[in-house]
């Protein structure tokens, strides 16, 4: 069994905790969803999702962990690959056989690294420092209301739009390249994991896109 010390098991683990972030976002996305669908509905789910210790004390940390991991195995993975190929290969014609997405995974993932600052300050940094900081007691109706005052901002709006945007193209090479990864290769299979790979990098940042403007048109 190959370690993470070898070149391939470093592949397969960093597809895993690929694998992870892509379930990570559809829950993310479909608790943040019912904030279109009322107030109750989304304060209900936040107020069990920020209180259940099983969910705040084991599932928020290993979510943790493989965010940070990702990103420091996603620059471990490009500089040893840069160093095993100084020179770019002859058959590497840009354009003509990877796409941009392919070639930037790097920058795309730099965008979305810069935009989770901001995330965790404008969401997880105000939480935690409200339940465990401050102590404040518990206020299960003050969830919707802080989501939607964040997106008064046309700034943050705006920002938010073009870390989503980067977070499609970076999906959309990511999503097949973690199956691949893990050797889920076949002539039967690939073609539908890309179809797929290319249906969710659309349909998610998307569904981001829309509570964002949502939030902003109806202040
Ligand atoms: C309109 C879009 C989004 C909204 C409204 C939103 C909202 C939130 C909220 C309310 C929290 C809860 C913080 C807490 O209670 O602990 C949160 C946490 C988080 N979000 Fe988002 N989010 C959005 C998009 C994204 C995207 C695109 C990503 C990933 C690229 C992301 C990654 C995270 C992470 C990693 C956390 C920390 C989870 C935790 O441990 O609590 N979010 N977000």
């Amino acid at each position: 069994m190959a370690g993470i010390t070898s070149s391939i098991g470093r592949k397969y683990a960093m597809a895993l905790s690929a694998i992870f972030l892509l379930i990570f976002l559809v829950m993310h996305l479909s608790v943040n969803l019912l904030s279109l669908f009322g107030q109750t509905a989304y304060n209900n789910a936040s107020q069990f999702m920020g209180y259940n210790p099983l969910i705040q004390f084991l599932m928020q940390p290993i979510l943790m962990v493989a965010v940070i991991f990702h990103f420091v195995m996603g620059f471990v993975l490009e500089i040893r690959n840069n160093k095993a190929r100084p020179v770019k290969y002859a058959m590497n014609k840009g354009e003509a056989n990877s796409t941009w997405m392919s070639r930037n995974m790097i920058i795309t993932g730099l965008v979305i690294l810069a935009f989770l600052g901001l995330h965790m300050y404008d969401f997880w940094y105000h939480e935690m420092n409200y339940k465990y900081i401050e102590g404040l007691p518990v206020e299960e109706n003050r969830f919707w209301g802080d989501l939607h005052n964040k997106f008064g901002s046309i700034w943050r709006v705006i920002l938010y739009i073009i870390s989503f945007v980067l977070l499609g193209l970076h999906l959309a090479h990511g999503f097949q390249s973690s199956f691949q990864s893990i050797g889920a290769r076949h002539p039967k299979y690939t073609p539908f994991i890309k179809a797929f790979g290319n249906w969710y990098s659309v349909l998610i940042p998307l569904g981001f896109i829309i509570i964002a403007i949502y939030h902003f048109v109806t202040q």
